[in-house]
């Protein structure tokens, strides 16, 4: 039986006391502020067993992490579909990078990339009655926890920035892989990477990609296969042109999120969140990547 509670303290130790703590992100405006002494680091396991340390119980912004949560909703509602207008292979450039949509005739590379989630906002806006609504409530559902909301300062901030994700969604209309309006789509992808989430609750909504689909009510949300998909992906492309680098340290499906959050699992054991604002040159969390080398070093847990 593993000390998951000395474990989780160990590392969080460690974390505070690093050096370099990376830089917060300020192409948002709005995130720009977050203080980077933050750090928080929570684990649910599928038996029933969960710890927190540090700031696990603080709401953040979950940014791109919301990909995932969008990804499984489109899947949900129109199944293997969503395989024609996005590709499932990783890009090895950063998240906003717009040379390969062009290159690749507005196909994006993966659902991961912002291009790929701006696709898959498109799908959501095309197939839910009340995006918005209908979407956060998915998220609370998955959760099992109504406290949950979009932050709309910092929705707002993005949109009067959001210049590459203008041109990525232009571009996708322009290649006809975009059906609404770029106004309507990116208005939705906004709202949706500005969820606020704590650790805890990260943990507990990605249970159900641990838990071949069915969530924490035993709710199922996704087949087994569709669950297995979206873990591939996050091994592939959850951290960018950094993807390999997170399964050569960590071994795990993941997703981060420029808020500084990631959340990763091992497919019937166990999720893990991690929230640390300030990030590496590639937009990952610093401390939150090092974390997780450490926990999947000491606890030997990893899918390898
Ligand atoms: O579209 C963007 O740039 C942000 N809303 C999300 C980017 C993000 O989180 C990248 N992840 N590390």
């Amino acid at each position: 039986m593993q000390n998951y509670k000395a474990i989780l303290e160990e590392i969080y130790t460690d974390g505070l006391n690093a050096t370099d703590k990376g830089t917060v992100a300020s192409y948002i405006p709005e995130l720009a502020h977050i203080d980077k002494n933050n750090f928080g680091i929570h684990l649910k396991t599928l038996d029933g067993i969960e710890y927190g340390a540090g700031n696990f119980n603080t709401p953040f912004s979950i940014q791109s992490i919301s990909k995932v949560l969008a990804l499984s909703k489109a899947m949900a509602l129109i199944g293997e579909s969503v395989w024609k207008r996005v590709d499932v292979e990783p890009s090895g450039h950063p998240f906003n990078q717009l040379a390969l949509l062009e290159l690749e005739n507005g196909i994006p590379r993966n659902p991961l990339i912002n291009s790929g989630a701006i696709v898959i906002a498109d799908i959501l806006l095309s197939h839910l009655k009340n995006p918005k609504e209908d979407f956060l409530n998915y998220v609370r559902e998955l959760t099992s926890d109504t406290n949950i909301n979009y932050n709309l300062e910092v929705a707002k901030s993005e949109k009067n920035t959001g210049y590459k994700n203008f041109a990525a969604a232009n571009l996708l209309k322009s290649f006809n892989n975009l059906v609404n309006s770029v106004d309507d789509v990116l208005d939705f992808y906004f709202h949706q990477c500005s969820i606020e989430m704590t650790c805890s609750q990260l943990s507990n909504a990605f249970f159900f990609l641990a838990n071949k689909g069915y969530c924490l009510t035993n709710t199922a949300h996704l087949t087994k296969t569709q669950a297995k998909r979206i873990n591939a992906i996050m091994l592939t492309c959850g951290f960018y042109d950094e993807a390999g680098e997170f399964a050569f340290e960590v071994g795990l499906p993941g997703k981060s999120g420029v808020g500084g959050g990631i959340v990763a699992l091992l497919p019937n054991h166990f999720v893990i969140t991690t929230w640390s604002p300030g990030l590496n040159k590639k937009g990952n969390s610093k401390l939150g990547m090092l974390a997780l080398e450490q926990f999947t070093t000491k606890t030997k847990l990893s899918i390898f």
